[in-house]
């Protein structure tokens, strides 16, 4: 059984009285879902929903626990790292990562950054070692596979469009997904949402219509 670690990161919901609200990515990942159900109905989902409920920041005594070996830990900070390990726990968990994210900023939402600052994480999700030169960092975890869906307002983030550079959500994901053991990366990216014209019309409809596919080529 195949087991999906679902993150969604988007602040709006998908059950909105005014249809136009609601949240793209969010729908984008239940047509995934949908789409995988139909080859394997009994695939285990684990939802984070960081959207909804965002992760604490790290900290400074974050950082100190986390470099303070498991066994000398304090009770207190056992439990500033609890989340840390469960959000751990679950991606360990995961053969699929299905990530799904508006664009804020240029960037990811601050909640799907606190989600990546909890779980990147030394002697957990990577290693730390200067005998390897100038590329020190290692992942642990491998073997995943990573399943990006997107929404942003605007349009031509991908390479030759007209904002070619300026988008930094694929591509901030794509350095970070070693980390996360992915070792694949499969993309949908929905646009033009602030323009409500035809044209986002058309993108979401592909944009849903690529994240079936994905589904379709990943599902036993
Ligand atoms: C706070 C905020 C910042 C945004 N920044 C950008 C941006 O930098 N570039 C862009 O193309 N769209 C931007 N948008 C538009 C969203 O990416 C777009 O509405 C997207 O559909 C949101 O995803 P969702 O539909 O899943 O909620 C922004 C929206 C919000 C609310």
């Amino acid at each position: 059984m195949t087991k999906i670690l679902r993150i969604d990161a988007s602040v709006r919901s998908t059950d909105n009285s005014v249809p136009e609200y609601n949240s793209i990515s969010r729908a984008l990942a239940d047509s995934f879902v949908d789409q995988w159900k139909q080859a394997e109905p009994n695939v285990e989902i684990t939802l984070r929903d960081v959207g909804m409920n965002p992760p604490d920041f790290i900290s400074n005594d974050w950082i100190a626990s986390v470099f303070t070996s498991e066994s000398d830990r304090t009770q207190e900070q056992k439990d500033i790292v609890a989340l840390s390990d469960t959000l751990i726990d679950e991606l360990d968990h995961a053969d699929i990562l299905l990530i799904s994210t508006p664009m804020y900023n240029y960037g990811m939402p601050a909640a799907l950054k606190a989600w990546f600052d909890q779980i990147v994480r030394i002697n957990k999700t990577f290693t730390f070692d200067l005998a390897r030169g100038d590329f020190p960092l290692e992942p642990i975890m491998s073997g995943k596979t990573l399943v990006l869906l997107t929404s942003a307002g605007e349009f031509g983030f991908a390479e030759g469009g007209p904002r070619e550079g300026s988008g930094h959500l694929s591509a901030h994901i794509q350095t970070l997904r070693k980390y996360l053991g992915a070792e694949r990366m499969f993309e949908a990216a929905a646009e033009y949402q602030e323009f409500a014209d035809q044209r986002h019309e058309a993108s979401v409809a592909a944009a849903h219509a690529r994240a079936r596919d994905i589904a379709r080529q990943l599902a036993p």
